[in-house]
Order: C-alpha cells, then sequence, then structure tokens
C-alpha cells in the first residue's frame, strides 16, 4: 500500500498519517513513514521523542549525502543516475511502533525549474519508496502532488485528503482531488476531521456530495489528541480508545479491506 495523506494545513494530516503509520506497524507489517512535509513534525506523533526528532536532519538539507550522491569533477554539474535505496538504511529513525521514518525537507515542485542536487535526490527517494519496495508507505505531505513528479503520484494507490468543515479547506480538498485524478491515482478519499457537531457533519457532507467527492470517514474532534501532543506520545498509544483515533483505526481497517 503507497498511501499519501495531503490537505490545507493545520487540518490534521500529520495526525491521520502518524496514527494510521503506526497502526500498520502494530499490525505487524512493514512500514515506512515519509515525512514530506517542509516544517516537518511527523516524528511526533509517531512517538519518537523530542530530542531524538530534533537531530533528524532532513535528506534536502543533508549536504553531506548529497554531495556524496550527485557530485561530479565538474562545478556546477550534477550526477543524475544514483541509487538511493542505502539512504533509506543509513538515514530512516525508527518509531516505538517500528515505523521507519524518513525526513524529507522542502521540495520544490517540478514546474519551479530547479534541478538542484536537493530536489533531485528527494525525488529519486520518493520514486524508489513508490515503485521499487514492498512495503507499506505512507506520505504526510503539503498540499497538493506537483512536488512528488507525475511518475511517481501515479504509484500512489490511495490518496487521503484531509479537510474540516472549513471552507478554505474544502475547497483545497476539491483542488487536490482534481490533481490527483489527473495523475491517475486509483482511490481518492476524503476523511472530514476535528468534526464537533451535526452542522459540521453536514458541511462537509453536503460539500463532498456536490462536488463528487468520496467521504471515506468523519474523525470527531477529540481532546485527547491534544493532550497526547503536550505529553509528547503517539496518539495511538497515549489514547487508543478514544474516538478521534479509534476514527483513524477504522479508516486503516477499511483500507487494508479494499486491498484484498
Ligand atoms: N480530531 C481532532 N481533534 C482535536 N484536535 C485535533 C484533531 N485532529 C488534529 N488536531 C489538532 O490540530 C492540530 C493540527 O493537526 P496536524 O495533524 O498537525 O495538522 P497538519 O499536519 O495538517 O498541519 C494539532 O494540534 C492536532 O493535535
Ligand atoms: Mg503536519
Amino acid at each position: 500500500m503507497k498511501i499519501a495523506v495531503s490537505g490545507k494545513g493545520g487540518v490534521g494530516k500529520t495526525l491521520v498519517s502518524g496514527t494510521l503509520a503506526s497502526y500498520f506497524a502494530k499490525k505487524g507489517f512493514k512500514v515506512m513513514a515519509i515525512d514530506a512535509d517542509p516544517s516537518p513534525n511527523l516524528a511526533l506523533t509517531l512517538g519518537i521523542p523530542v530530542e531524538e526528532a530534533n537531530r533528524i536532519v532532513p535528506i534536502s538539507e543533508n549536504s553531506e549525502l548529497l554531495d556524496a550522491k550527485t557530485r561530479t569533477d565538474y562545478p556546477g554539474v550534477y550526477k543524475l543516475s544514483f541509487t538511493v535505496d542505502d539512504i533509506v538504511e543509513e538515514n530512516g529513525m525508527e518509531s516505538p511502533y517500528g515505523v521507519n521514518l524518513l525526513v524529507m525537507g522542502t521540495v520544490k515542485s517540478a514546474g519551479s525549474g530547479c534541478a538542484c542536487a536537493p530536489n533531485a535526490v528527494v525525488r529519486e527517494l520518493l520514486r524508489h519508496l513508490m515503485v521499487e519496495r514492498n512495503e507499506v508507505v505512507v506520505v504526510d505531505m503539503e498540499a497538493g502532488v506537483e512536488h512528488m513528479g507525475r511518475g511517481t503520484a501515479s504509484h500512489v494507490d490511495t490518496m487521503i485528503i484531509v479537510a474540516d468543515s472549513s471552507r478554505k479547506s474544502l475547497e483545497i480538498a476539491k483542488k487536490i482531488n482534481g490533481m490527483a485524478n489527473e495523475a491517475g491515482i486509483k482511490n481518492v478519499f476524503v476523511v472530514g476531521n476535528r468534526v464537533r457537531d451535526s452542522e459540521e457533519k453536514e458541511l462537509i457532507t453536503n460539500f463532498t456530495e456536490k462536488n463528487g467527492l468520496q467521504l471515506l470517514a468523519l474523525i470527531p474532534y477529540d481532546d485527547t489528541v491534544i493532550k497526547a501532543d503536550r505529553v509528547g506520545e503517539a496518539p495511538l498509544k497515549y489514547a487508543e480508545t478514544s474516538e478521534g483515533v479509534k476514527a483513524i483505526q477504522g479508516i486503516a481497517e477499511r483500507l487494508l479491506q479494499n486491498k484484498n
């Protein structure tokens, strides 16, 4: 399974990706979690202690690694062909649930014209993870699919777009939905998060129905998720039976069924 989680900033992407990844690992799957958000914080949701998380150097900022992969004898000229499987082994950080986390750092969109080393390495790494490895991969990303590269995006089999009841997040969800379809992603779902009451539930349900978006699940507003954050524990560990975390486990189960 190759799952990408996208949506407007602050809607709950990291909560959803981190909890899905932890749950799959707990179930015995080999799981890679990719933090592809320019301001990465997936480590904490995976339950990695903050001192350890702070030591992580994102791939796109690891000049030693980038240099070793792409440098040639000619200044300004980069190697375009290199292998990246060793990066996974050497730069991953393991979470308490056994999820292997890779932090990508900032990746510019394909159209930005930047062919610099960080982009080349991160793109190739994403491609390798999506295309060549036989593991569950969960990517926590910023809104959109452009920075992944078209060929790689098409290997994502499930795009989960997180939205809340705000108009802005729903409009962004609609836009991402269109991009994901265009990129050839097979299953594109919306997940409504932080739902407090029937009014918010209706806002999300009506919007998705009206715009032909497939609503996979609704996650209720849940205080214990915020408390888990405060004490620095994975929500799955801290609040396994809370309504919010249970809803995300339900999503994981449905994705597994969908797969069989
Ligand atoms: N269902 C929920 N109930 C309560 N708080 C939530 C819920 N989902 C997310 N949050 C809180 O909202 C904030 C943003 O969530 P986060 O997952 O970091 O969003 P994103 O990754 O999309 O920016 C966090 O403080 C998180 O704990
Ligand atoms: Mg986030």
